[in-house]
């Protein structure tokens, strides 16, 4: 008999050619009957076992693929590649052949090893191949099509109304639960909205801001400017995007939507982040002494200022702000290790030259903690008990080992919601989910492989964060407003 030619159909003659394999290499057909049967038999067994176990898994990994509610995101293809084309309809269900899989599931099982090495290359080598990228494009471009790239910068300024195209990717039924309508709509105005107008501006108690107009609801007013203005920032601070991912899904709700996106006469060419403006906001100051220090935070949270309805005495130096409000900060600051707020000297940590409380390689005072000022601290008006988190710049490349701890001080509590999500294991993946989203922000951090590095540093601090919490028996409590 060939074995070569006699190849299986079906199980059955599977299960007969393998039977009758093994007897030929193990030399048994000079056994008895009975023994040759009882071979058959345990090699048929062995045999099915493996069939239904294999095809059991492997119909177990087909349905990894899921909307929304599972491990993957669509992504259309057609109008990834072809934003020109204008006719793409963004709520068309998604077909098998329009299609691209990304799975959410990450491949990589080890973090990757950020502490001191690849850190400080990360940053130095993005901006490189940023600017790389700009110089040989502007170069391509000039020796070959110069009205292609006026086109293409065009469309993004004056936006997806007129191209019907979108940088902001819903490509199945809903956007990711721990979004609003809201902020799906904001997202939509901030990344595909004509504007009419780029003016710097300086609203009461806030520094200058680069505000652009959209022609929706024109007023020249800023203070008038209800979702239809953004807040341009500069390139370098992108993570204000990540930032805006990251409170939607710590289910904080403080932070103002903020999406990148590329405009023809700011940032170089670069994506810049922008952020809704709301001219509600306003600063939150300490009556008595009109500024908040860090020795006025620290007594407020002794006495957790409102928290059960409790009126405040004056001795306790509360602020209009409710005292979970700083455990939701803190969590949200340690994970982007956004210092600016509560720690605008660096006292929590060595800070590098480009940082910004390093001038001229003088690093500001910290002897005389307790008088350091708390900076932009901003809530709305009309809603004075609760914080918005304004400038929101995180820090990507501060090792494990230079981690700001001052800006857990006198917490003793902390936010279960944002607590449970980094307990899950599935923060990576909500991320990636959310993230994807937004096509500018996500190209501009080199795709998937650069935004796993960032979320490889989120992940090692909320690991860092929640041994700190054992530790120091901060507790984990509900704090829903
Ligand atoms: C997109 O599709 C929806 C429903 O299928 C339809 O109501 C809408 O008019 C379409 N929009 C465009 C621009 O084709
Ligand atoms: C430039 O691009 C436009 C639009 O894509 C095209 O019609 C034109 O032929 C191009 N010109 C050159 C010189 O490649
Ligand atoms: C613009 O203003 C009009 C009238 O005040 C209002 O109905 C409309 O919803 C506004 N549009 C946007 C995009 O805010
Ligand atoms: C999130 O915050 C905004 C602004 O304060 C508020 O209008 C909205 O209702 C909040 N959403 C949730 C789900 O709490």
């Amino acid at each position: 008999m060939d074995t070569h030619s006699t190849r299986p159909r079906n199980v059955w003659d599977s299960l007969i050619y393998l039977s009758v394999s093994f007897l030929k290499v193990c030399n048994c057909w000079k056994y008895s009957a009975v023994r040759k049967y009882l071979i058959i038999v345990v090699v048929c067994f062995v045999y099915l076992f493996f069939t239904v176990h294999v095809s059991r898994t492997s119909t177990r990994q087909d349905k990894r693929p899921d909307l929304w509610t599972g491990n993957s995101v669509y992504s259309q293809s057609k109008n990834d590649q072809d934003p020109a084309e204008g006719e793409v309809n963004e709520s068309v269900s998604p077909t098998r052949s329009n299609v691209v899989y990304i799975t959410l599931r990450s491949k990589r099982h080890k973090p990757a090893i950020i502490r001191g090495t690849v850190r400080p290359k990360l940053r130095r080598k993005k901006v490189k191949v940023r600017q790389q990228g700009v110089t040989q494009g502007k170069a391509k471009d000039a020796g070959h099509n110069i009205s292609t790239v006026n086109k293409r910068l065009g469309y993004s300024e004056l936006g997806g109304s007129d191209t019907g195209y979108s940088t902001i990717r819903i490509y199945s039924e809903r956007a990711p639960p721990w979004f609003s309508n809201d902020d799906i709509t904001a997202m939509r105005f901030l990344a595909d909205s004509k504007i009419t107008q780029i003016d710097e501006v300086s609203p009461q108690g806030f520094s200058s801001l680069i505000l652009f107009k959209s022609a929706t609801n024109g007023t020249d007013d800023v203070g008038e400017c209800r979702k239809c203005c953004g807040i341009v920032k500069r390139p370098l601070d992108m993570s204000e995007v990540f930032a805006f991912h990251l409170d939607r899904i710590l289910g904080l709700n403080r932070t103002l939507p903020a999406v990148s996106r590329r405009f023809h006469s700011l940032g170089d060419g670069q994506p810049c982040p922008v952020v809704l403006w709301d001219p509600s906001l306003s600063p939150v100051v300490d009556q008595p002494s009109e500024r908040l220090n860090w020795g006025s935070y620290q007594t407020s949270l002794k006495h957790k200022c409102w928290h059960r309805g409790v009126i405040p005495k004056p001795e306790w130096s509360c602020t209009s702000i409710h005292h979970h409000e700083w455990s939701k900060l803190v969590v949200f600051d340690f994970l982007l290790q956004i210092y600016e707020r509560l720690d605008k000297n660096c006292c929590g940590f060595k800070p590098r030259p480009e940082d910004t409380c390093v001038e001229l390689g003088h690093h500001e005072e910290c002897r005389d903690k307790d008088s350091i000022e708390l900076r932009h601290i901003v809530h709305r008006k009309h809603d004075p008990h609760r914080l918005v988190f304004f400038n929101n710049k995180g820090y990507f490349d501060r090792d494990e080992g230079n981690l700001n701890f001052r800006l857990l001080e006198g917490i003793k509590e902390l936010p279960d919601q944002s607590l449970s999500v980094l307990r899950s294991q599935r923060l990576r993946e909500k991320l990636l989910q959310s993230l994807f989203l937004d096509q500018q922000y996500w190209d501009s951090q080199g795709g998937r492989q650069g935004i796993e590095k960032l979320i490889d540093v989120i992940e090692r601090r909320a690991k860092v964060l929640l041994t700190y919490i054992n530790a120091h028996g901060v507790k984990v409590v509900p704090m829903n407003s």
